[in-house]
């Protein structure tokens, strides 16, 4: 007779799950991790992407703390329902809204921002990371993409997703180290090349993550230009909105574009709320897909369904609490007033640490070119930049003077304040000098 320990499937080492293959960690979680064991009195944390205030604290929006407590106050019994499967109508309206521009520009007609919302099929995701995999299993299960070009570098879960989603993933040269800006000849080169019908390409709306480093609008025109007539599918990755420059509008400019000058590109774009609301774990988020304008109700309606399909059977509907807070917000004009003054202090904040980051670099005389620390011309914006250090210098920046960052050197500039940004540039200038 068989025991349970004689099952074939356990094998000799006594599980199932014995033989499953070791994963890469997650190297902002970390390296997250190993700051917070790290005892040390001076240590910086210039790896995660959060804001911080120049206190090094977490800082929750001043306006999403009045909006928690007008909410609770209201003793709304439903506020612990069950959302429907596409999540929160009224949010996803406002959202979108957020990304597209629907009805800011007062003068247009109101059929005409009717005709454009209907181009637009959204619905509500666990923050960012959950419409990257939504869409990015759209896409794999019903268009079948040849491949998926992925910046090099990226955010790393980008591979993953897509790994996950089955669709083979290819790099499109994204920065240029020795210029320290967006590689436009590299990218347009691979693309037109190289790229086929039906491929997808990510694309970061705003504030590249990692570099810092964005398109110009003149760039974004001829991507969009090759997207339409090479037919390849633009996937946005929109995690910055209005956290970037303090503007949403501006930091949604190339998504605008896209929708608004090329009406046969169908494409995505997967919206955070996590860091312009600084709502990072209630998990706020949506997924909008932009279809031709000749694209039928029935298609639209297909769509819709479709996602609610994938949606029910992983996780029946995103969570409540969050998408509250930003509909609230987005929907009454004084708070979202409010909204903006919380987007212009974080953004000038981390402005500011950028500037001060390479005033002290130059008063120390740092071997290098600073420049792009702070360079908005070249489109260095957001919460990080690549600062140009080697794989063994940044070693040494955390061996040395428990200073801790990717190992791309990549920094969070949000980690920087008055009081560690001169020990910051000095750990630099030292590794910079003594390290190859
Ligand atoms: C480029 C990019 N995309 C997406 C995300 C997703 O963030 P979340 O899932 O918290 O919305 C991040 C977060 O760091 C990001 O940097």
């Amino acid at each position: 007779m068989g025991s349970i320990s004689e099952s074939p499937a356990k094998g000799q080492l006594g599980s199932i799950f014995s033989t499953l293959p070791e994963t890469p960690l997650d190297e902002p979680f970390a390296v997250n991790g190993a700051y917070k064991q790290d005892c040390n009195a001076q240590k910086v944390n210039l790896g995660i992407g959060v804001y911080r205030t120049s206190e090094g604290a977490a800082w929750p929006l001043r306006v999403v703390e009045e909006t928690e407590k007008q909410i609770y106050e209201t003793g709304d019994v439903n506020r612990h329902e069950y959302l429907a499967i596409q999540g929160d109508q009224e949010f996803l309206t406002l959202a979108s809204g957020l990304v597209f521009g629907f009805g800011e520009d007062k003068d247009s007609e109101p059929s005409m921002t009717e005709q454009q919302r209907q181009r637009v099929v959204s619905i509500q995701t666990v923050s960012g990371t959950g419409a990257n995999r939504l869409g990015a299993e759209l896409l794999a299960r019903n268009v079948r993409p040849g491949c998926v070009w992925i910046p090099d570098p990226t955010w790393a879960n980008h591979y993953t997703i897509w790994d996950l989603a089955g669709v083979p993933k290819k790099g499109y040269p994204y920065y240029d180290a020795t210029y320290k800006t967006f590689d436009f000849e590299g990218t347009f080169r691979t693309l037109s090349t190289s790229a086929k019908a039906n491929d997808v390409v990510i694309l970061h709306a705003c504030a590249h993550n990692p570099t810092g480093a964005d398109p110009t609008q003149e760039q974004w025109k001829m991507l969009a230009q090759l997207c339409k007539e090479k037919g390849i599918i633009p996937f946005f990755d929109l995690a910055y909105q209005g956290f970037a420059s303090g503007d949403a509008k501006k930091d949604a400019w190339a998504i605008r574009y896209f929708f608004q000058e090329l009406h046969e590109v169908e494409f995505c774009v997967a919206q955070s709320f996590s860091k312009n609301f600084g709502l990072y774990g209630q998990r706020v988020g949506a997924l909008h897909v932009a279809l031709s304008s000749t694209a039928t109700n029935d298609t639209a309606s297909k769509l819709h369904a479709n996602l609610c399909h994938l949606v029910r059977g992983e996780y029946s509907m995103a969570p409540r609490g969050g998408a509250e807070i930003v509909k609230t917000v987005l929907g009454n004009e004084h708070l979202r007033n409010k909204w903006q003054e919380d987007l212009t202090t974080m953004s000038q904040r981390i402005q500011l640490m950028r500037n001060a980051l390479f005033n002290e670099l130059i008063k120390l005389g740092t071997p290098g070119d600073w420049k792009h620390v702070i360079n908005q011309a070249s489109c260095f914006i957001g919460m990080f930049t690549y600062i140009g250090l080697t794989e063994n210098q940044v070693h040494a920046m955390t061996e040395r003077h428990h200073i801790y960052l990717l190992k791309s050197g990549r920094i969070s500039i949000s980690g920087l304040n008055e009081k560690n940004v001169r020990y910051v540039a000095m750990a630099i200038d030292d590794v910079i000098r003594t390290v190859d």
